[in-house]
């Protein structure tokens, strides 16, 4: 197992339902992964506005496999996969990944969710899925860098509400107030390369981006093995994760899309409330 979390790293993950990692990817390995997210003509075509409650747009790009691309190594190199299957327990495959990009000045809010809020009504019975957010430019406080909720992750499911407009859902804002009143809201300030953990259950958001500052991540997300979604209304299903080594992401270069990658032409966001 290649798992960059020690024991300590894991348990702090089961206590808070996030972890940091600095420098997961180094500095060459971040500018090809954000070489490709701007160039390569897959991505850029298959980019989504989703508004928040105040009609502004976040952007995001979502594929479903992890092919042989760069941004595909990343999503399939040993340190990631050993990681999320050391913290999920047991072996993983990729569910999603997804380009998040929050552009100067006009870019948009995330509303508090958990990602299980969303899964859920994919099918997947036990919320044993977790995310890995890389920053391909520095998010910070000041161009809305991911927010947790400590511990939220032990709340359970909670129930989620559309937003008024389009694309998104929230976590139930009466719920919501009591949260945060006795939980802490922890903002993730990430240098380019540097990576956040999070678990399903994990509440998060992000806030509108009115700094000069760009702020694009990309986020691998993955599934345990015996968490196979029940829906097959997309293809986030099993299949089984080519695993490869650390060095494949250099040795790919600004490797665009492979044509495996099944880029999802709409966000899917279940119908509740
Ligand atoms: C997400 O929750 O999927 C994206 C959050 C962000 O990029 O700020
Ligand atoms: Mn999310």
């Amino acid at each position: 197992m290649a798992s960059i979390m020690t024991p300590a790293d894991l348990a702090a993950f089961e206590r808070d339902g996030y972890r940091i990692v600095r420098g997961m990817f180094d500095a060459e390995e971040v500018d090809l992964l954000r070489r490709a997210m701007e160039e390569d003509p897959e991505v850029r075509d298959h980019m989504i506005d989703r508004l928040d409650a105040q009609g502004a747009a976040t952007r995001i790009a979502l594929w479903n496999r992890a092919g042989g691309s760069v941004y595909g190594m990343a999503a399939r190199c040993e340190r990631m996969v050993d990681t999320m299957a050391a913290l999920l327990g047991g072996p993983v495959y990729h569910y999603q990944s997804k380009l998040t990009a929050k552009e100067p000045f006009v870019g948009g809010a995330w509303e508090w969710h958990q990602d299980y809020g969303y899964w859920y009504y994919n099918g997947c019975l036990f919320p044993h899925l977790a995310s890995c957010q890389i920053a391909l430019d520095r998010s910070g406080v000041e161009n809305g860098c991911l927010e947790m909720v400590r511990g939220s992750h032990l709340l359970g499911r909670i129930e989620h509400v559309p937003v008024p407009g389009e694309g998104q859902n929230v976590a139930d804002p009466e719920r919501m107030k009591a949260i945060v009143e006795r939980l802490d809201i922890v903002p993730c300030e990430l240098e380019p390369g540097d990576a956040v953990f999070f678990h399903a259950n994990t509440l998060h958001r992000s806030a509108q981006n009115r700094s000069p500052f760009r702020r694009w991540t990309l986020i691998c997300c993955y599934n345990r093995v015996d968490n196979d979604t029940l829906v097959r209304a997309d293809d986030r299903y099993y299949v089984p994760l080519e695993k490869v080594p650390d060095d494949a992401v250099k040795a790919a270069g600004v490797r665009f899309a492979s044509g495996d990658e099944h880029f999802a032409t709409r966000a899917f966001v279940p119908k509740v409330g």
